[in-house]
């Protein structure tokens, strides 16, 4: 059955109602997404469809997230292709609302967090995650969903969301999804069509500089065992991305933005508590910005 698709939130509460009424118990799956979809969206969608009763995507390209307005200009625009990857994904409504109907005249109220917002990709873009919190919470009770799907590819919003959530005690469980990458490595990313050839292949240096931070983890672990303490913990961060590092400086078309090393879960320097490590990388190769991450297991 093709998916139903609804532009206004009266319409897709409606359906909604009218679905959970179908069976006492139903469970919706929820993907938020801005649209241009590629297979690591439908892997979310495939993931919620196999996991829940009735399956929502969003596609809104929320300008609240943006700071640079020739980044929300060109951004990729498929809806029509986007609304037939869904249904053979097996979603089952797909609410693709327009701003004036996400934000009337007069919506003002943002969600803001500090903490985990202020760290990497928050550095340069001040007001995203700000934007992403807005939306997503705005999206979570017009949809009312009970489990919610994100990309691991989007580390940092996938702690901030998950913090969110339990900040503001949100009914809803949050799903990390592994990222979905090219044969060659490379994260897939509305953004890669931007990409000339030479750019394409300048790109694999993000999957290259996180394999060179995997392998100098393994080594520094192998021979000094667990770091002790914030000094050891920082010194290892550092080495480690300079392992990173050094990938990206070897490639004269990428311009790198950080690469860094923290608690995988708090975004916080590394320390005893540390459960798993990330390891996140931004980088401008020509005019678009790319970002990948790994997370290592420091258990054992
Ligand atoms: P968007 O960039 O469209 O991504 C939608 C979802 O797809 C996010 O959870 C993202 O992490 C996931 N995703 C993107 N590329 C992926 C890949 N290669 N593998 C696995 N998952 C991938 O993220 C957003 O939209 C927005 O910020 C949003 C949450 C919708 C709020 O506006």
């Amino acid at each position: 059955m093709p998916a139903k698709t609804y532009d206004t939130i009266a319409g897709l509460r409606g359906a909604l109602y009218a679905r959970r009424a179908a069976g006492a118990g139903l469970s919706v799956g929820f993907v938020p997404t801005m649209g241009a979809l590629h297979e690591g969206h439908v892997s979310l969608v495939r993931r919620a469809v196999s996991e829940n009763d009735i399956t929502v995507v969003s596609i809104f390209l929320n300008p609240l997230q943006f700071d640079e307005s020739a980044d929300l200009d060109s951004y990729p625009k498929t809806l029509d292709a986007d609304v037939r990857l869904c249904g053979e994904a097996g979603a089952d409504l797909i609410f693709c609302p327009s701003v004036r109907e996400v934000y009337p005249d007069g919506a003002s109220t943002r969600v803001e967090m500090d903490g985990p917002t202020d760290v990497l990709c928050g550095k340069s873009r001040p007001r995203h995650f700000s934007g992403v919190l807005t939306v997503v919470s705005k999206l979570f009770h017009i949809v009312e969903p009970d489990a919610a799907y994100f990309g691991e590819k989007d580390a940092q919003q996938l702690a901030v969301i998950r913090k969110l959530v339990r900040d503001l005690n949100m009914p809803v469980t949050i799903v990390g999804c592994p990222t979905v990458r090219e044969a060659d490595g490379l994260a897939m990313s509305s953004r890669n069509t931007h990409l000339n050839a030479d750019e394409r292949k300048a790109a694999t240096c993000l999957f290259r500089a996180l394999a060179a931070a995997r392998e100098k983890l393994g080594d520094a672990a192998a021979r000094s065992g667990a770091p002790r303490g914030e000094g050891e913990w920082a010194s290892l961060a550092a080495k480690v991305a300079d392992a990173a590092r050094a990938v990206l400086d070897a490639e004269p078309l990428a311009r790198t933005e950080y690469v860094e090393l923290l608690d995988a879960e708090t975004l916080a320097p590394l320390n005893d508590s540390s459960k798993a490590a990330l390891c996140a990388i931004a980088v401008q190769i020509g005019q678009t910005r790319l970002i990948d991450n790994m997370r290592f297991s420091l258990d054992g």
